[in-house]
């Protein structure tokens, strides 16, 4: 068997993988705190989705400071996500029902919680136990100015101070994130010892793969150097500040000083022999924002991590130009190295689809144009959990707010608990199914109409809810997953492709119905799916076809 052919048999290259965000999801107990056996209860509802995996953000022990992705034993299950035993009956209760799990790995940092670094407070400078992470005298006469300028991503300074065993102030310790997320020195032999350690854990228990956070950070330049420009950098590096020149930004982001260093492919390497030392296909994903793009592509060598998520769409507009050429760009540069591309609309970072679309009905009927496009391409596809249903960003009042980045940044930035609200599963219980008790964010009233019971119940081919939208595509696309990708038009206001022979894909991104003139041997055709709701793309004569208004169409040739 050639290599090419087995290699089209893993099933993560094409997979679709839904995100759990377990605090949000399904909560069992009443605290109001989505965990472990909620996700169990609700494994019928990703099968009938149509996912193929789940991957679950950390559960992990943790302060949570941020969200979990402050680990303080990242070895064992935190109480308010329940035990290490509900850990396991989900992995295996997931693959009884044909779902592969993935779970998160937070290689860049330990919460100060952490017993590395409540050991490293407790010893005196120069010690081994200082030496897993940035610990460094400070300059000035009292050592009362931080070893270096760099900034927080979260805001305010990128080093805090500690106070030593006499009582005075110390030494400053370094965090990229917040002040409780310690970043760890991967010089040190014991941050790579205890990763591995980690990695072997889950991999015992069966997981069948990791989300690697920040995976371009964890290797650091020369850290008793000053950056240029420690706030334009920590600018150019948030998604949400447009008002920076495009040459300014490319130019601080192409030498970022604690970001995509050369060092950081040794450790994947070694990574990837571990997880190829296990049977069944393991895989790996790497969050890694890394400029210019291309450079992605370095992660997912043969050698290395096997998926790296694609952000573009993530950021995109609803535009056929600025949409063909990310497609164009991420097909050309995977293919460089062989690997397959994912996509991804939406996470817990980032705000909600429909709501970066514009929010309403027509933020809605974007987003779900957005989706069928999404789904209809080549390689792996992320799914955020609500993503399904449509939901936009939760409005929340400020008391509300829980993410560090609203704080750390004095409110100047709202932060991410937006796109975190819980998920409305039923009409009819209080907090919609969620939970019994108080959920720990607002769940919007309105979302009534946006619960799971909702929307299953729509009867009518032709108007299906986001959810059923969600299920027929992620089904339908297995038929043409493997297949070959081939434009067939790129305009201003048109995407069309094909899939194989048997399939085309067309999305009309202006407001106006549009006719597309169809290859002839699509002389007879079939609609398989139109994300417009209510509507129906209408055939004329000969082969051509008319495109609602801010919609993506499948058709089939008969
Ligand atoms: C990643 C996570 C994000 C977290 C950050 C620090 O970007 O997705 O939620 O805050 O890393 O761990
Ligand atoms: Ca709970």
């Amino acid at each position: 068997m050639s290599s090419a052919v087995e290699k089209s048999k893993l099933w993560w290259q094409e997979a679709a993988i839904y995100q759990i965000y377990p605090r949000s999801f399904q909560d069992s107990n009443g605290d109001g705190e989505g965990d472990l056996p909620g996700v169990i209860s609700r494994l019928s509802y990703l099968k009938e989705l149509g996912v193929d995996a789940i991957w679950l953000s950390p559960f992990y022990t943790s302060p949570n400071k941020d969200g979990g992705y402050d680990v303080s034993n990242p070895r064992d299950v935190d109480p308010r996500f329940g035990k290490m035993s509900d850990a396991v009956s989900l992995i295996d209760e997931a693959h009884k029902v044909g779902l592969r799990v993935i779970v998160d790995i937070v290689p860049n940092h330990f919460s100060t919680e952490h017993i590395w670094f409540k050991a490293a407070l407790d010893s005196k400078p120069g010690s081994k136990e200082r030496a897993r992470f940035h610990f460094y005298d400070g300059r000035g006469e009292d050592g009362e100015i931080p070893p270096n300028n760099w900034c927080s991503i979260f805001g305010g300074p990128a080093w805090s101070r500690v106070t030593e065993s006499d009582g005075k102030p110390g030494q400053w310790y370094l965090h990229l994130f917040d002040s409780t997320q310690a970043d760890l020195n991967w010089k040190n032999e014991d941050v790579h010892q205890d990763f591995e350690e980690s990695l072997r854990f889950w991999l015992d228990k069966g997981v069948d793969g990791f989300r690697i956070d920040v995976a371009h950070g964890l290797v650091k330049d020369e850290i008793l150097r000053d950056h240029r420009d420690p706030e334009g950098l920590t600018r150019a590096l948030r998604l949400d500040v447009s008002d920076m020149p495009r040459e300014q930004r490319e130019s601080l982001l192409s030498d970022v000083p604690f970001f995509d260093r050369d060092g950081v492919h040794e450790i994947y390497r070694k990574w990837r022999r571990i997880f190829d030392s296990y049977p069944g296909d393991r895989m790996s994903v790497a969050e890694a924002w890394v400029h210019p793009s291309s450079r992605a592509t370095l992660y997912v060598r043969p050698d290395e991590l096997h998926q790296i998520f694609n952000f573009d769409f993530l950021i995109a507009e609803w535009d056929a130009k600025f949409l063909a050429n990310a497609v164009d760009k991420t097909l050309q540069e995977v293919a460089a190295v062989s690997a397959p591309p994912t996509w991804v609309l939406s996470n817990h970072d980032s705000p909600r689809l429909v709501s970066r679309m514009g929010g309403e009905a027509l933020g809605e009927r974007k987003a779900r144009a957005m989706a069928l496009l999404t789904h209809a391409l080549p390689g792996g596809v992320y799914v955020f959990q609500g993503e399904e249903l449509g939901l936009s960003d939760a409005p929340l009042s400020d008391e509300d707010r829980q993410d560090p980045v609203f704080f750390r940044t004095k409110g100047a930035d709202k932060g991410r608990d937006g796109a975190r609200a819980p998920l409305p599963w039923s009409t009819s219980q209080t907090h919609f199914g969620f939970t019994s008790g108080r959920p720990w964010l607002p769940i919007p009233a309105d979302w009534r109409d946006k619960t799971v019971e909702a929307q299953k119940s729509f009867t009518e081919e032709n108007n299906l809810s986001f959810l059923q939208l969600y299920q027929k595509s992620l089904r339908l696309r297995k038929f043409f997953a493997a297949l070959e990708f081939s434009w067939l038009t790129r305009t201003n206001d048109v995407i069309g492709f094909t899939r194989g022979s048997e399939y085309a894909v067309y999305s009309n991104t202006s407001g106006q119905e549009l006719q597309v003139a169809l290859p002839e041997s699509f002389a007879a055709f079939e609609i398989m799916l139109c994300s417009a709701p209510g509507l129906q793309p209408r055939s004329s004569q000969g082969a051509s076809l008319w495109l609602p208004p801010h919609s993506t169409t499948w058709i089939k040739r008969l």
